[in-house]
């Protein structure tokens, strides 16, 4: 059984006052919770106040990119050992890296290669453009990013990542795939995909996560599909009571709460 995984992925929003204020009240909200994993991928200044207002807790801390270099003349960059030092997670290969930061299927894979070396659990992004997706292109695009992002990584390393589908087209536009949709790409174009590289305990141990316009009022139709293990949520990450709705839907909609 995959544990359910929500993250907020908080882009470039929050101050380190905003961030440790929104941690606060979501440890408030959620110390103590067991059957779900959460996390908050903060922009690199919050990392480490954030991370202090959440020990001990069980709200991990996330970073939003890395480098795949220990160290070295590398300006504006993070090394694995400093996310390390401050982070369980790291987000890899979102479609904001891809579309204007020029991360492609091989940057993502020495990313997610240096994270797996260092113990950071990548969470690596992948989802189709909207043209892709209208010309039916969809399964074959995020298969191909599968492979891009795998290669040459073990069948044990494969299982330690968590995987976002997230349709760009669906990012921030309050547009969503429908959960049967997303839940079918999840299974062609991931699961079956990851069955052929590794095998099919490898496949089903991976978590998916979906990401794109996730709502309070959505998460329950989403977390209830078997290939769906719970969300990366941008937008709606950014307040306590959107967040903590999701969560709390999430929750009901399995069962836990
Ligand atoms: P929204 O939830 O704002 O659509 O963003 C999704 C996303 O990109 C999470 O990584």
């Amino acid at each position: 059984m995959r544990t359910p995984f929500i993250a907020g992925n908080w882009k470039m929003y929050k101050t380190v006052a905003e961030g440790v204020a929104l941690a606060e009240s979501l440890r408030a909200a959620f110390d103590g919770l067991t059957g779900m994993d959460l996390a908050v991928c903060t922009p690199a200044t919050a990392l480490m106040a954030v991370g202090q207002a959440l020990a001990g807790s069980n709200i991990g801390v996330g970073a939003q990119n890395m480098y795949w270099e220990n160290e070295g003349a590398f300006t504006g960059e993070l090394s694995p050992l400093m996310v390390k030092e401050l982070a369980r997670y790291v987000i890899l290969g979102h479609s904001e890296r891809r579309q204007y930061f020029g991360e492609t299927d091989e940057t993502v894979n020495r990313k997610f290669k240096a994270a797996l070396a260092h113990g950071i659990v990548p969470i690596v992004c992948i989802g189709e453009s909207l043209e892709q997706n209208r010309g039916g292109e969809t399964v074959p695009f995020v298969a191909a990013q599968i492979h891009g992002a795998f290669a040459g990584i073990s069948a044990e390393e494969a299982r330690k990542v968590v995987l976002a589908y997230e349709p760009i087209w669906a990012i921030g536009t309050g547009l969503t795939a429908t959960p049967e949709a997303a839940n079918t790409i999840i299974r062609e174009a991931i699961r079956d995909v990851l069955t052929e590289l590794y095998d099919a305990e490898t496949a089903q141990a991976i978590r998916v996560q979906y990401g794109g316009s996730v709502k309070p009022e959505n998460m329950a139709e989403f977390i209830v599909m078997p290939e769906i293990d719970g969300a990366l949520v941008g937008g709606a990450s950014l307040k306590e009571a959107s967040f903590g709705a999701i969560v709390k839907n999430a929750l009901a909609a399995l069962g836990k709460a």
